[in-house]
């Protein structure tokens, strides 16, 4: 006879928080969102930890490069896509790797035959109104000049006038050698009032180009998350068809954390390709989703340093209404984290907890947090933003941006599927969307971080472990729920009903 679960399977907006004590010393601006990622031992450090406990999904939608710095840049992860050729996700993860902090790695691909038009074609496409000139148009050529939106009037100058006509010659640049550090390229900045200070090797090639503005931001994120050579972490999600050509590509470009990325992890696919990975490399490596203690286990007998929790709970999914397989987010969540900490009882190795979709509003966050994840993943949270790698619509008065799931014809990622050797799956798991409009990612993620932080401080904890520790959960009745929202009242406003 098939096992009944005795319990309804409930997500998050079934619980509520019951404030502690808060103390004197328990305001927001005391809290530490610093969280692990990847699996410790007792009284051990871990490898790679999160200044806030945000992953981007592994989404085409969501995670490319540009992300992947702006999230890293305030102490969160992306995972970037890997639903594409191993190459060009290879690609992304090194332009990360090369964005090291206030260090960015040149845009543009002038050379001086190239014209004013394509000058403003560059602008254009990247936003960025300065520019390399390099003798073979690489970003890592010889550099020969720098164009800069002084160099020319395009009210007077023809657009096919020549680049080496108006840049600013090699010769006449003020420029850093390579091994620079930051606060000396600052110092030439500031010395002779540049915007950009370019930094050559010795052979005049160009490595970086170094922006005021980028020294200046760099000040202002003292969350970046950073490896020890100042460049910004970065984690890219894996398949369990192609992984023995895809990882060492990523591991060469210098990925952080890998994740397999997939529907349903408790499979003897990702036991066989966490295998490979932790005998061929050091990286450490995520694996999911699983929704049940024995997926779990299964998974870290297998070698992950940490497991992803979900299915069926991702705004752009349609799992369960496909295939019926799945859990309530937060019943998942509650069993996979008791699995963890007997876990972490018996063998003293403390195993990191992702909670993977159907975040909806802030709060949900916390309750996750609460509820034992060390960090969660969202595709609709960032898909919102300027950051994410999609395009900005307007429908109506309103600006969207579009989302798609990994599972549906749009991503055709059938390889996080298991399809039986087939090339394409049978039905979607995934739709096509649009999402709300929302702004650029560090202005959002500030608000949600201070809603984060007070709640934490209702419940008299001022780190992730104490919250895990310390939270008192209650469940909600139907009716109670009404109560929690304006109600009997006209509002003035629509935007108090938002996040
Ligand atoms: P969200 O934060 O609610 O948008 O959920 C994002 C998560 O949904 C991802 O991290 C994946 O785990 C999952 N996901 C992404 N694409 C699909 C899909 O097409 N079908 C089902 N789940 C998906």
């Amino acid at each position: 006879m098939a096992y009944y679960y005795k319990e309804p399977s409930r997500t998050f907006s079934e619980f509520l928080l019951v404030p502690n004590l808060t103390t004197k010393d328990c305001h927001p601006g005391n809290v530490s969102l610093k969280t692990p990622i990847v699996k410790f031992k007792r009284g051990e450090q871990p490898s790679v930890s999160l200044n806030i406990p945000f992953s981007s999904a592994v989404m085409q939608a969501v995670s490319d490069h540009n992300m992947a710095v702006a999230l890293a840049r305030c102490g969160g992860i992306s995972f970037i896509f890997g639903s594409q050729p191993v190459e060009e996700q290879a690609a992304m993860v090194r332009k990360v790797k090369g964005h090291k902090a206030g260090f960015v790695v040149s845009r543009s691909n002038l050379t001086p035959d190239h014209t004013l038009r394509d000058v403003l074609d560059l602008k254009q496409r990247t936003g960025h109104s300065t520019a390399a000139v390099t003798d073979d148009g690489t970003p890592t050529g010889k550099l020969l000049g720098i164009v800069t939106s002084r160099d020319y009037r395009t009210s007077r100058d023809p657009l096919d006038k020549p680049v080496r006509d108006f840049m600013t010659p090699f010769s006449s640049l003020i420029y850093g050698k390579s091994g620079i550090t930051l606060s000396e390229a600052n110092d030439l900045i500031w010395e002779h009032k540049l915007n950009c200070l370019p930094i050559v090797n010795e052979r005049q090639h160009l490595d970086y180009l170094v922006f005021r503005k980028d020294y200046d931001a760099h000040k202002e994120n003292p969350y970046e998350l950073l490896d020890a050579n100042k460049s910004y972490i970065v984690g890219a999600g894996i398949n369990t068809k192609d992984y023995e050509e895809r990882v060492p590509a990523l591991v060469a470009a210098g990925v952080d954390v890998l994740v397999i990325d997939s529907s349903d992890g408790y499979t003897e696919y990702q036991r066989e390709t966490l295998q490979y990975v932790k005998s061929n490399f050091g990286v450490p490596i995520g694996a999911g989703n699983v929704v049940d203690r024995e997926g779990f286990l299964y998974l870290v007998e297998s070698g992950a340093d940490f497991v992803k929790v979900g299915i069926g709970g991702g705004s752009i999914c349609i799992t369960r209404e496909q295939k019926g397989i799945g859990r309530g987010q937060a019943s998942a969540l509650i069993e996979v984290v008791e699995a963890r900490d007997e876990y972490y009882a018996e063998t003293g190795i403390y195993i990191p907890i992702c909670s993977d979709g159907g975040i909806v509003h802030d709060y949900h966050i916390t309750l996750a947090l609460a509820m034992g994840a060390d960090f969660v993943m969202m595709g609709r949270y960032f898909a919102r933003f300027d950051e994410s790698p999609t395009r900005k619509l307007k429908v109506g008065n309103n600006f969207v941006k579009e989302f798609w799931g990994e599972g549906s014809n749009r991503a055709r990622n059938w390889q996080r599927y298991d399809t039986g050797g087939k090339q394409t799956l049978l039905f979607e798991e995934g739709v096509d969307s649009y999402v709300p409009y929302a702004g650029g990612l560090q202005e959002n993620l500030d608000k949600t971080i201070g809603k984060i932080k007070s709640t934490m401080c209702n419940c008299g904890a001022l780190t992730i472990e104490e919250l895990q520790r310390k939270a008192r959960i209650t469940l909600v009745s139907a009716t109670s729920i009404v109560e929690g929202g304006a109600h009997d009242v006209i509002l003035k406003e629509s935007s108090l009903s938002g996040e």
